[in-house]
């Protein structure tokens, strides 16, 4: 674990605008930055970093946060990754917190391993780049293979040789220790003779989402049918062949930019994919899909389409993949190529937009591309259409959304021309088999006992949240100002009769606001902004003059996403650039007092409004029984405070 002092250091050094800006241009505009947003494709910018505030919010995609969140967004880090990058390029030392001798030993081990791995990807490299036989022949591989130099490099190909240990003595003279060698597979030992795994090969590295080098795949270059086609690296600590997609590392961005991730089978297909300009590509490498490898994706994107060769026998085993992948909410869409063709090829023989194009107009969804699976084999051979169908529905009932499930059986109706009836009985029958199973094998999570839900009504404005959000809005912004505030006092004068008067009185905005709602004894509805209250609270009480970003920091991950986007939503105005357009925008601290008293007021006549409600239901209902007097009184009297309430807001606007 990093140490909390670490991780507060990591926070005080970093700036927000100086992380951002080695992702993304940034321009100044007024007291913020403002560029394109990394995460949609625009051409007016609608991304703002806030130096003072040290958050940014993208405006395209409601994200934001601050620079550990830009990171984590962006490059797809986990939190402990995004702090040891800030650590990184800030020059702060990591300090590690007590871990157990087991768990430092573990962590020592994997990182070793890792070193290891670097070390060969980088003596591949050197040895296909340097060496004579690197250079006569691996080289001459790939480029007939069509790879550019610019493309050997990104995927830091590399090449060994066919002498018998080159690596293994080359990597022992350089202090790497024979037991990490032979954990990660790279040297084989077999008595007291110890060699090379990858010989006479090219080398494609395999790497994390985060870029680090989890193992190796090496292609023969001979065509002796003997030898297999490609060795990968053993099952290590880092090296789990189900949990690795290959090109990850490379695709991350284009996969959440483009909300989509395309899956080949091999190496070189993602690697012509991505030289011709399409970069959401990754591989499974051969191997059928695990629920682990499409995890790493459903973090990026929740749409993936599969691409086949033309001439695929393998495509009905491949289609498993699509229910594991609906399985986890995600959309399928599959996509063949001509006969004859794969990625690979179809990429290196075709434009950029001639692939988009071929793309955009062969890709299907799951229930389609079965039904054309159909027509081939047997249109009209009862036995297997219905076996066909219910192939599909086996898939759709693999969906948990059962609004999407219920879209998909009336197209499955439609294409293979049954009745929905018979569908969505079928549909329930399997949920019912399928919950039978689960109930024998208990590890299993209970699948769902109700087949179709109507749709969700669609949320109302919710005139209530709006107004606990502004309240917090105000507290974050102004809380520590201290302002004039007009004051209702009742005084008596000589004759000793009472009477209201109204006097100006001077308080922090924070002070005001707290006061107000507990006279009220008014509480938040929403959980959420009930905690950020009291938080904010207390943090103006221990300091007037709170500092924003330090708030933000010591909040839990979902607070401080709120309070980042009532934040930035207030900087919304900067974007369009209202004053070029001479448009007035109000000065807000001028006029602090009256928003806040007007605040308040609103929400306390929205309360009353909503109990006038409640009790008009009630006295309706209890109309003959004798507590009708006292709801009514009830009514009245809330009827008459809502009444000055009203009217002291008019008085305020
Ligand atoms: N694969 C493997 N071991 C093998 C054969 C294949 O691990 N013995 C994996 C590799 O990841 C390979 C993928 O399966 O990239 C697809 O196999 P294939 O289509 O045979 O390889 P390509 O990558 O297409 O290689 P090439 O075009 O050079 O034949
Ligand atoms: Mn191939």
């Amino acid at each position: 674990m990093i140490s909390r002092t670490t991780i507060d250091q990591v926070f005080e050094t970093a700036r927000v605008e100086e992380v951002i800006g080695d992702f993304v241009q940034l321009k100044k505009s007024g007291s913020n930055y403002k560029g394109l947003s990394p995460f949609t494709d625009e051409r007016t910018p609608s991304f703002m970093v806030s130096p003072v505030k040290q958050i940014w919010k993208d405006f395209s995609s409601g994200k934001g946060g601050n620079a550990v969140a830009f990171l984590m967004e962006h490059e797809h880090f986990t939190y402990p990754e995004a702090i040891k990058y800030l650590a990184k390029k800030y020059n702060i030392e990591i300090e590690e917190t007590e871990q157990t001798a087991e768990q430092k030993l573990e962590a020592d081990k994997r990182e070793s391993l890792y070193l290891v791995n670097e070390f060969a990807r980088d003596y591949f490299k050197t040895t296909l780049k340097d060496s004579q036989q690197g250079k006569a022949v691996a080289m001459t591989y790939f480029k007939e293979r069509g790879f550019s130099l610019e493309t050997i490099e990104k995927f830091q190909l590399g090449y060994n040789d066919d002498r018998w240990d080159g690596f293994t003595r080359e990597a022992l003279k350089q202090g790497y220790q024979m037991s990490f060698l032979e954990e990660t597979g790279l040297t084989i030992v077999k008595g007291d003779r110890q060699f090379d795994r990858f010989r006479s090969r090219v080398i494609f590295p395999i790497h994390s989402m985060s870029g680090r080098v989890l193992g190796f795949g090496g292609r023969t270059l001979s065509t002796d049918k003997q030898l297999a086609k490609y060795l990968n690296s053993l099952e290590s600590e880092v090296y789990h062949k189900s949990k690795i997609l290959y090109g990850i590392n490379f695709a991350k961005q284009g996969i959440a930019k483009e909300d989509n991730c395309y899956l080949v089978e091999g190496y070189t297909d993602v690697i012509q994919m991505h030289q011709r300009g399409l970069t959401n590509v990754v591989a499974s490498s051969g191997t059928a899909l695990t629920p682990e490898q499409i995890r790493l994706v459903n973090r990026l994107t929740k749409n993936m389409t599969l691409l086949f060769d033309g001439d695929d026998a393998g495509i009905r085993a491949s289609l498993r993949g699509v229910d594991l992948i609906l399985e986890q909410g995600m959309n399928v869409r599959i996509c063949t190529f001509p006969q004859g063709e794969d990625p690979d090829s179809f990429a290196r023989n075709n434009s950029l937009d001639a692939l988009l194009d071929y793309l955009a107009a062969n890709t299907t969804d799951f229930i389609n591309f079965k039904a054309s699976l159909l027509a081939k084999d047997a249109a009209d051979n009862p036995i297997k259409k219905s076996e066909t169908v219910r192939d599909m529905v086996q898939s759709i009932a693999k969906i948990p959304d059962h609004i999407k499930q219920e879209v998909y059986l009336k197209e499955c109706a439609r294409i293979m021309d049954i009745s929905q009836e018979v569908l969505f009985s079928t549909l329930a029958q399997i949920l019912r088999k399928n919950r039978n199973d689960a109930q024998r094998t208990p590890e299993v999570s209970a699948p769902r006992l109700d087949v179709i839900q109507k749709p969700k009504t669609e949320p109302k404005v919710d005139v209530q949240h709006s107004l606990e959000r502004k309240i917090i809005e105000l507290l974050l912004l102004y809380g520590g100002f201290e302002q004039e505030f007009v004051e209702t006092v009742i005084e008596s004068d000589e004759s000793g009769t009472l009477g209201h008067k109204s006097v100006l009185q001077s308080a922090l905005v924070y002070q005001k606001i707290y006061l107000d709602l507990q006279e009220d004894e008014i509480e938040f509805t929403h959980p959420e902004f009930q905690d950020l209250f009291y938080r904010i609270i207390e943090a103006y009480h221990q300091n007037p003059e709170l500092k924003i970003d330090g708030f933000l920091q010591d909040l839990p991950h979902e607070l401080s996403a709120q309070v980042t986007h009532i934040l930035m939503d207030e900087e919304k105005h900067q974007l369009h650039q209202w004053d070029r357009k001479l448009i007035f925008v109000k000065e807000k601290k001028e006029g602090v007092a009256q928003i806040v008293a007007e605040t308040i007021l609103n929400l306390r006549r929205h309360l009353v409004t909503k109990k006038i409600d409640e009790l008009s239901v009630q006295f309706k209902e209890a109309s003959s029984t004798e507590h009708s007097e006292e709801t009514l009184q009830a009514v009245t009297d809330y009827i008459g405070l809502k009444k000055v309430l009203s009217e002291k807001l008019n008085r305020v606007l």
